[in-house]
């Protein structure tokens, strides 16, 4: 057998597997130590009451013949379908056809499996800093990677490449940085694809946590972005469902792509499973969207105290207001990973190195909103007493 050797081009481990690594390393060698985890954006708070009764009432239905399901269909149900366009699309005067809705495990294993769908003879367009998923996806496949500088300087917001690129990464808001698109600045994509016969994978995973009323949650909201554009939801980072696994990908007719995904998912996808897309459904019923909203609330006000805790101690803060991350420039010219080691050794506090979100991201960290706010309230304190500026 011969391997596929693109492999050989990406880093050698994954960044939040690399991290896990370093911290139990750390363990080892300090075992009744307390970590502050606000590193990877996984969710602290428990999943609302109406979510869990929903999941009960639907594992219940599996255990009666009349109620029992077997696969569920590999796009997902009609009814999950129906209601994100009734819920979600509608009201932002946008429809879709159900199939046009592709119900999955959740946001990264589309954005990774979307890349299936092109031709590795694409040249890629990626932000940098990104979710490194983009990069390694497109990496293993061997395709050629542009990537595009997202700086203090341009408020981390890529500009439009200068050559003609087939393949657009587009996460807003913004992880890591926080950034986001106003719908003027989203429409320079769409048009610069509608231009150049590209596409835009749109990655919304945290469009939930938008809070300024001029910024799109949807890139469907601009015109002609059906024909040029790929939606990825996420109830993980909304809901709390990272472990429950439930997402959405939007394939619209107009990209000619639908036909193909829906072949893709029917032999390589097996169905979300009923209990989670029950879950998700619960997440549109009035007492699901208090509660979820609830949550994201909660999420941003402790977004708000890292930001104000890390001003105060005189270090250099972006995001946190749209999104549920803190990207914040490291102290005295210092680099993401030497910063990550103090905040580890001296704060006992676990963050996201810039650099492993790419070459841009160095001397930067990220910080997690989606942390226990105990234990921010923690960190910010031991970060005024350790780090002096
Ligand atoms: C993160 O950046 O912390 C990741 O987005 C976690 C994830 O894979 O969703």
């Amino acid at each position: 057998m011969k391997i596929n050797t693109h492999y050989t081009g990406l880093s050698p481990r994954y960044l939040f597997h690399d991290i896990d690594l370093r911290v139990k390393e750390y363990l080892t060698h300090h075992p009744d130590e307390h970590l502050l985890r606000m590193g990877v954006g996984d969710v602290t708070r428990p999943l609302p009451r109406v979510i869990v009764d929903t999941m009960q009432a639907a594992a219940e239905e599996l255990a009666h013949a009349d109620t029992f399901r077997g696969y569920c269909p590999e796009n997902g149900y009609e009814w999950l379908q129906q209601t994100i366009i009734d819920h979600y699309y509608q009201p932002r005067g946008i429809n879709f056809q159900t199939d046009e809705i592709f119900i999955g495990e959740g946001a990264g294993s589309d954005l990774g499996n979307l890349s299936e769908l092109f031709d590795s003879d694409n040249t890629v367009a990626i932000p940098d800093p990104t979710y490194p998923a983009y990069v390694d996806a497109n990496r293993m496949a061997g395709r050629e990677i542009v990537l595009m500088p997202c700086l203090k300087e341009n408020n981390f917001v890529p500009e439009l490449p200068k050559e003609k690129v087939d393949i657009i990464y587009l996460c807003f808001p913004n992880n890591p940085t926080g950034a986001v698109l106003t719908h003027d600045q989203l429409r320079l994509w769409v048009n610069y694809a509608r231009k150049n016969h590209s596409i835009i994978i749109f990655d919304a995973a945290y469009e939930a946590y938008i809070s300024s009323p001029d910024i799109p949650h949807s890139i469907y909201e601009i015109e002609g972005a059906k024909e040029v554009s790929i939606e990825v939801h996420s109830f993980s980072k909304s809901a709390g469902f990272t472990s429950v696994r439930c997402g959405y990908t939007v394939v619209p007719y107009e990209t000619g792509l639908q036909g193909m995904w829906m072949r893709r998912q029917c032999t390589k996808y097996n169905g979300t499973s009923y209990i989670s897309q029950r879950a998700a459904q619960a997440t549109y019923t009035p007492e699901g969207r208090t509660a979820v909203e609830a949550n994201v609330a909660y999420y941003m006000e402790t977004a708000q105290m890292i930001r104000e805790g890390l001003q105060q101690v005189g270090l250099q803060v972006f995001g946190g207001v749209n999104a549920p991350y803190i990207w914040c420039a490291t102290p005295h010219g210092m680099g993401s990973w030497e910063f990550f080691d103090l905040l580890l050794n001296r704060c006992k506090t676990i963050c996201t190195p810039g650099v492993g979100f790419g070459h841009n991201g160095e001397g930067y960290v990220r910080f997690s909103a989606f942390s226990r706010r105990e234990d921010v309230q923690i960190a910010l304190k031991r970060i005024r007493t350790e780090i002096s500026l």
